[in-house]
């Protein structure tokens, strides 16, 4: 265990339900304290009315009474989404972390701020505010000792951990911009990361642990740091005892943590100065850095943080998550913190030692929101109920779900077995572009009712239109079209690192004055949203995003490919799989099972093991358009096996190839459908 932490301790009204109403009258300051400053406001969609109306008058005094200013800002808000200009509380200035660690300190030093659910169960280790803020500032001095500037851009790698989290507010404290990569990432996905952010610094530990086996970081962080000769610092945190080969450039991150003062003045930020970047996926090879700033994000994080899970004070909050997803930053450490909350820390995954690692930790550690994603709960599912029923949930009061759709039945069992028909179950859409939660359900407000498996209703501030493929607006219920928002809110993200063309491309052009989500939805009759996935080349896989084109650039590099198409397919599982179809090169002859093996191992040594293509189909040529284009539209029926609707294929080079495809495709689901039965 880190040296440092040692010490440590070890209103749901849903259709054909009965309401469950704490109070038929409403009254909004009880509901919402900040809403004093909006005199005359009665009830939530009043106040929902009031931020899309007026929102300089919402936003300000939510800005103002939320967050805690070194300078007051002097405009709220001043955007132009045509340019993808988008700016917030200007003029004002704070440090995140003073928000997120001092002022809790000064009020509840004591109160345990994260619980760090350590892999192995029944080893969790407790940190106060006043021991958060002191690690922290360790963690800045060391950095500043070691030559880590404001503005410069951090790397991180490492899984959820208080020395993690430590690295992100220490950044944040001394004005640098971290970027965490998932520590699931290969060593290449991890150079490419760190190369787009010119980043000189790493933060990652020895070795993690996951699932009671051990995961060599450090030497993923080694082979990455071959390939960016930029690097020229690596702190070097130990999660476990072992000893890892260290180089002239590694630093043993706690050793000299000691050697530091607790205390380390906070640096004044703009509001509008980089927090942090997040790489995600696009529809390109190339993932994008997404930007987010200090002040917007830190407010929106907290008052959704707040108000989605009706979180309250001295509440235990379990978002399982990891850091390396934009869910672990908002929802593990901005929001909770933000708002002065006890956050756990999951280190472990759904399954270990057993199915019941959820509730076990639930019961163990008296969780009172818990927020997961939907590939987690469908797994779950296949367990059976008493891996629930063995544990006591009855700390449980709201369950979250997010990343990728939730099909009704993993919503109902969610629902009744884990939260035994008592606690609302939220189905959050949002995205890493979004900073925060824009669309679901609104538990804090005890009029309004759950729909099961939809994200139903936008957020303060968000303002969802669906368009037509001309770029019109729909109006009317019960209807579907691409999900745009067409007025900014605090909490979206301002460019991309250092390409800020593909920004404005990406989220503004297609719609122009409208931020565009990528996502297709459904406005149901009663007005409520639905997501129906992505309308671009990206898949989510377990909830995780991903570009196709980032996987056929993978497996391109394998010797014997000659070109690949990606494409999304249905798993029971993860929700979306991948199905590659190949090309090889010309002569080029080599059994089926060696070729699946090979092109899995090049993708998850390229990107990581997640992204491991599930069907390899191998064919003579892909279906092209005569002017050489890949008509992925008709490789997508087939994998959905709708050959019956190929479509309009006029522009079909040689219709032998679809055919040939089709065939091949059977006896992959033939063979499919052998092996799950046997
Ligand atoms: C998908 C994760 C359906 C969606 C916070 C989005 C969802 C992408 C939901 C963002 C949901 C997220 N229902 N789909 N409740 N939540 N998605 O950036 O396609 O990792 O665009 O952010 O996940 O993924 P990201």
């Amino acid at each position: 265990m880190s040296l440092l932490f040692r010490a440590g301790t070890a209103a749901l009204r849903h259709r054909g339900r009965p309401p469950l109403r704490r109070s038929s009258t409403f009254n909004v300051s009880g509901y919402m304290p900040e809403a004093a400053s909006f005199p005359g406001v009665r009830d939530f969609p009043g106040l929902r009315a009031l931020s899309l109306q007026q929102p300089d008058r919402f936003w300000g005094a939510l800005g103002r009474e939320r967050l805690c200013w070194i300078s007051p800002f002097h405009s709220v808000s001043n955007c132009d989404l045509g340019q993808g200009s988008i700016r917030w509380f200007e003029g004002g200035q704070l440090n995140v972390s003073v928000n997120c660690i001092d002022r809790h300190v000064h009020k509840s030093p004591d109160k345990v701020a994260l619980i760090w659910e350590r892999d192995e169960p029944g080893a969790q280790v407790k940190i106060t505010y006043r021991q958060l803020l002191e690690v922290t500032c360790r963690l800045a001095n060391t950095l500043k000792r070691q030559g880590v500037r404001k503005g410069d851009r951090v790397t991180i790698y490492m899984p959820a951990s208080p020395i993690a989290v430590a690295s992100m507010l220490a950044c944040a404290r001394i004005g640098a911009v971290h970027s965490v990569v998932f520590a699931g990432f290969s060593a290449d996905a991890l150079a490419d990361r760190i190369q787009d952010a010119h980043s000189e610094t790493i933060i990652t530990s020895n070795q993690a642990v996951r699932g009671g086996r051990v995961i060599e970081l450090k030497k993923t962080v080694d082979q990455a740091v071959k390939l960016c000769p930029s690097v020229k610092r690596v702190f070097v945190a130990m999660r476990t005892e072992n000893k890892v080969l260290m180089s002239n450039i590694d630093i043993p991150l706690e050793e000299e943590m000691m050697k530091e003062e607790t205390a380390c003045d906070p640096v004044a930020m703009e509001s509008e100065d980089m927090l942090f970047l997040l790489y995600t996926s696009g529809s390109t090879g190339k993932p994008k850095g997404v930007v987010h700033t200090q002040a917007g994000y830190l407010l929106y994080t907290s008052l959704t943080h707040r108000y989605v899970f009706d979180y309250h004070d001295g509440d235990v909050f379990g978002c399982v998550a990891d850091i390396g997803w934009i869910t672990g930053h908002s929802y593990v450490v901005y929001g909770p913190l933000c708002n002065g909350g006890t956050t756990v820390l999951f280190e472990s995954t759904p399954v270990y030692p057993n199915p019941g690692r959820y509730w076990e930790t639930v019961e163990r550690l008296k969780i009172n929101q818990f927020y997961g994603a939907p590939t987690a709960i469908r797994l779950l599912l296949k367990y059976g109920d008493e891996w629930v029923k063995a544990h006591d949930r009855s700390s449980l009061k709201t369950l979250g779900s997010v990343g990728e759709p939730i099909n009704s039945k993993a919503w109902d069992w969610y629902y009744k077995v884990v939260g035994e028909g008592r606690c609302p179950v939220l189905d959050t859409w949002w995205q890493t572009e979004t900073g925060g939660i824009c669309i679901a359900p609104h538990p804090a407000d005890r009029e309004a009712e759950i729909v099961p498996a939809m994200a139903m209703r936008p957020f303060f501030g968000i303002n969802p239109v669906l368009m037509d493929d001309q770029g019109r607006r729909l109006a009317g219920n019960n209807i579907s079209g691409s999900l745009c928002i067409a007025q900014p809110w605090p909490g979206m993200a301002r460019t991309i690192y250092n390409d800020h063309e593909r920004f404005v491309n990406t989220y503004f052009k297609a719609y122009p004055n409208h931020f565009f989500t990528g996502d297709g939805a459904y406005r149901s009759k009663e007005g409520y949203y639905q997501i129906t996935g992505r309308l671009d080349d990206v898949i989510n896989i377990s909830g995780h995003r991903l570009g196709t084109a980032e996987i056929e650039g993978a497996v391109n590099q394998h010797r014997v490919v000659a070109e690949s198409a990606a494409i999304g397919c249905a798993h029971k599982i993860k929700g979306e799989g991948s199905y590659v179809f190949i090309v090889l090169k010309d002569g080029i002859d080599i059994a089926e099972h060696i070729i699946n093996k090979e092109l899995k191992d090049i993708v998850s040594q390229k990107i990581a093991k997640y992204a491991a293509p599930d069907f390899i189909q191998v064919v003579m040529r892909l279906p092209k358009t005569r002017s050489g284009k890949i008509m992925r539209r008709v490789l997508r029926k087939i994998v959905e096996n709708k050959v019956d609707e190929l479509g309009d294929l006029t522009t079909l080079d040689d219709y032998t190839a679809v055919q040939e495809i089709v065939a091949g495709h059977k006896l992959i689901l033939e063979k499919e459908a052998k092996n799950s039965s046997s």
